[in-house]
Order: structure tokens, then C-alpha cells, then sequence
């Protein structure tokens, strides 16, 4: 239900069963729009993005007392993802006025918080999945959640998209300047548009669903833990300074040389997966895994916490330790991927994700600027961060709050106030 539902009837990529629709979008999603040229030609938008995340935080030390302030660190990283991925397809932070300070308005926080409404829906149970013949008793009530949140990001989609597609009928635009551009302009082998208004409009915003949750959730846990074990912060400040130094910010050229930093944010993937299971998929052909057989039309769940925290895998301890994926003292450079699935960050094979660049890209960088930026502490008022996970999901179970401090000499590193 709640796949359909955020997929306008199954036009997207990734809960399409495998097939033509498939086929298409993933195809237009290859050549035009998750591109090597294209990523590199949105990095100042990206760029922005992180700069903006470094002036909220500081905005919010300097407005209170002067130096440190207790920092929501859940709500700056998805608002940090969010902008990202809205200035990568819309060209904009800010659906209305936005806030001076780099804060979200209430549009921006009203956004974030449907399109997570809407995740937490896709990768929950309900009868009617099974037995679609009770879909219209809503008996979870699930159908009116989803459909309300979908209302909601459509809503602020749709006007946006509709007035692109009329600017470039009208001849007012010239040069594609954002992904939205690009999808309006890929044409299929007959030069006609390559999708519809509908199809561009279901995956601009499976876009936001396949963007937001995993790198913010990834950084929220990792400062989580690094905060409460101060010496694995300190490391991961170090690597920083021994690359970047402390006289510019990190970059995303900076990322092929943090290894260690890299390695935390595998870590909090590894055992703070965001969802118990990967995306499902049905098995088109019998097969045997692992000595078993499993029939063709197997509904197939695979546990992303099983095998991340199995010990038969990845020994004892099985806490958050970085080190574990350093492999030869750092001589090989470590990344996000998992392609032997010992836990599932990316996934791997034909159904695997398309934004493995991208999203690394998002994660480490969210991680690195909140850990140079600012040195961390737990709030004076507890003793340690609370690492409980929350009972419906696998989010924290409390948004981090954690105390700042800017960690720069110099005000005039950080972007304006
Ligand atoms: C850290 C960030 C990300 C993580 C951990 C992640 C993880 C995943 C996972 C686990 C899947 C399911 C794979 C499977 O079913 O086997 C997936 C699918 C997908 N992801 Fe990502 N993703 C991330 C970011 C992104 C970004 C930035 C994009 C692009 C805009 C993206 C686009 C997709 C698409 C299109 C699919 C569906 C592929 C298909 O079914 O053919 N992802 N992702």
C-alpha cells in the first residue's frame, strides 16, 4: 500500500517489480541523472549545503552565551540532507521564506517530517498487503497516514514542477541548471520526453525517500557514539586535521583520505542500519542460497540487522569500533559499499542502489564538517548520550542533543552570520 501510494500506482525505480517501467526509469536515472558529470557539475550545490549546516550550528553557539549551545543534532543532519537533495533537483534551500539563521522554516520541517512519516509506512507491516481484498477497511489506518503525508510533499512539489515544465514550453529557459531540468529534457531513442509529467513528478520524489534517511540517520549515530567514547571523536578529529588542517573546511576532494572517519560512519551502517529489513524483493527464478531452495515468486526479506550484528561475522566486541574495517593499517581506502552483504548499506547486484557515490559523498561529508567544526560534548545535565533505540524503528529513540562548541580558531572561518 504505502509503496504504491508513494510511487503515484509503481512508476518509480526502486519498488517497481523488475520489468519495462523498471527498465525505463532506471535507465534515464543511469544516463541523465545520477551521472559522474552530472554529480560533479551540482558540487557547488551540494557545497552550500554543508556550509549551511556549519552556520546553523554556529548561529545557535553564538545566540546563546556567546560560545557553546545544546545542538539537535537529528534535525541539522536531515535538515542538511534535505537542502542537498532540494538544491540538487529543485535549486532552492527554502520552499517559503526560510529562517536567517540557516534553520529550516516550518515548510522545510514540515516536509522532513512527511517524507519520514512516509518511510517509516514503506517498511512497516499491515494485513492488507496479504490480503488486498481488506485495503479499503484501512484497518491500521496506515492508507490515511500515508495518503495525508503524500498530500503534504506533493503539495510543494508539484506547483514547483509544473511551473519548470511550462518555463521550458515557453522558451524562458535555456541551460539545465538542476536535476529537474534534466529529467524534463532526457528524451527517449525517438527524441521524444523520456518521461511524463507523472513519472517525473513519482521520481523526484522517490529521490527525497532514497536521499534523506540513510546519511543523516548514519551521522546521528555515529556522533551518537564517538560522543560517548570521546577517544574514537578524537581520532576522527585528527585524521581531520591531519588532512585538512584547520584554516579551510573539508571538501568533498578530502573524502578518498579519511579513512578513519569513513570507517565510523561503515560502523554506525553496520549496527544502526535504518530499516530491520532491505527494500523486499520477489525471487524471479527458483534458486538454492545457501543449501536452501527458494521457490520462484518467494517474497524475499533480507535482515540488514541480523547479518551487521551477527558474531559468527563480525566477532566480539560487537560495540561501535571503527577500527574493525581499517584494513592493513589503512593502506587500502576504505568505503561505504558492502558488496559481500556482512551488513547492507548499499546492497549489491542488479537491484542494488544507483546512489552509492552520492550518498557516501552526503555522509562522510555531514560527519566531517559537524566533527571539524565543533568539538562535542555530552549536555552538562546527563551523564551519557542514551544509545536506546526507538521501539517502532531503528532511529534513536530520542533526537541527539548534544553540546557545540566551535572548534575553528577564527570566527571568520565560518560562513556569515
Ligand atoms: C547513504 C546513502 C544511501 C544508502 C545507504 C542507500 C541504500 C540503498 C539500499 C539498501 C537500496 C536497496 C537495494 C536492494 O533492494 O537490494 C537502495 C536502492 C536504491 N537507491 Fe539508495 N541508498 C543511499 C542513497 C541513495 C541516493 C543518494 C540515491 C540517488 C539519488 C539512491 C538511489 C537508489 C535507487 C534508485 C535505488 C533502487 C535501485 C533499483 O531498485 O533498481 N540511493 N539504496
Amino acid at each position: 500500500m504505502a509503496t504504491e501510494y508513494s510511487s503515484r500506482g509503481f512508476l518509480t525505480i526502486a519498488v517497481v517489480p523488475w520489468g519495462d517501467q523498471w527498465k525505463k526509469m532506471r535507465k534515464v536515472m543511469a544516463s541523465e541523472i545520477i551521472t559522474a558529470a552530472r554529480l560533479r557539475s551540482l558540487l557547488d550545490k551540494r557545497t552550500e549545503e554543508v556550509d549551511n549546516l556549519v552556520r546553523f550550528i554556529y548561529n545557535q553557539c553564538k545566540s546563546n552565551s556567546g560560545s557553546s549551545a545544546v545542538i539537535n543534532l537529528r534535525l541539522a543532519a536531515r535538515q542538511c540532507t534535505g537542502n542537498v537533495i532540494r538544491k540538487m533537483l529543485f535549486n532552492r534551500r527554502y520552499f517559503g521564506e526560510g529562517r536567517k539563521d540557516g534553520g529550516p522554516g516550518y515548510e522545510e520541517v514540515e516536509y522532513i517530517e512527511s517524507v519520514f512519516t512516509v518511510l517509516r509506512h514503506l517498511y512497516s507491516f499491515i494485513l492488507s498487503d496479504y490480503l488486498p481484498w481488506l485495503r479499503p477497511l484501512d484497518l491500521e489506518g496506515h492508507g490515511k497516514i500515508v495518503s495525508e503525508a503524500m498530500k503534504v510533499l506533493n503539495g510543494y512539489n508539484d506547483p514547483l514542477i509544473d511551473k519548470r515544465i511550462k518555463e521550458w514550453k515557453d522558451g524562458k529557459r535555456k541551460e539545465p541548471e538542476d536535476l529537474l531540468d534534466a529529467f524534463i529534457l532526457a528524451k527517449d531513442s525517438e527524441g521524444k520526453p523520456a518521461l511524463s509529467v507523472e513519472e517525473i513528478k513519482a521520481q523526484c520524489t522517490e529521490m527525497m525517500f532514497a536521499t534523506l534517511d540513510n546519511p543523516s540517520n548514519a551521522a546521528e549515530w555515529a556522533m551518537a557514539e564517538m560522543i560517548n567514547q570521546p577517544e574514537i571523536l578524537q581520532k576522527a578529529t585528527e585524521e581531520i586535521e591531519r588532512v585538512v588542517g584547520n584554516q579551510r573546511w573539508v571538501q568533498e576532494s578530502d573524502i578518498p583520505r579519511f579513512n578513519y572517519v569513513k570507517s565510523c560512519a561503515r560502523e554506525a551502517f553496520r549496527i544502526h542500519p535504518i530499516s530491520p529489513f532491505n527494500l523486499p524483493h520477489v525471487s524471479n527464478a527458483d534458486a538454492i542460497v545457501s543449501g536452501y531452495f527458494i521457490p520462484k515468486g518467494s517474497h524475499v526479506l533480507l535482515s540488514r540487522l541480523g547479518l551487521g550484528r551477527n558474531p559468527k561475522v563480525w566477532d566480539e566486541p560487537l560495540g561501535f569500533k571503527p577500527e574493525r574495517h581499517l584494513k592493513d593499517g589503512c593502506i587500502e581506502e576504505v568505503d561505504l559499499t558492502e558488496t559481500e552483504l556482512r551488513f547492507i548499506s548499499f546492497s549489491t547486484g542488479r537491484r542494488g542502489c544507483m546512489g552509492v557515490a552520492l550518498g557516501s559523498a552526503m555522509t562522510v561529508m555531514v560527519l566531517a564538517r559537524l566533527i571539524q567544526g565543533f568539538s562535542w560534548k555530552v549536555p552538562s545535565n546527563e551523564a551519557n548520550i542514551d544509545l536506546s533505540v526507538s521501539e517502532n524503528d531503528l532511529f534513536m529513540a530520542k533526537p541527539l542533543h548534544a553540546m557545540a562548541k566551535p572548534r575553528l580558531p577564527g570566527e571568520q572561518l565560518y560562513p556569515p552570520y
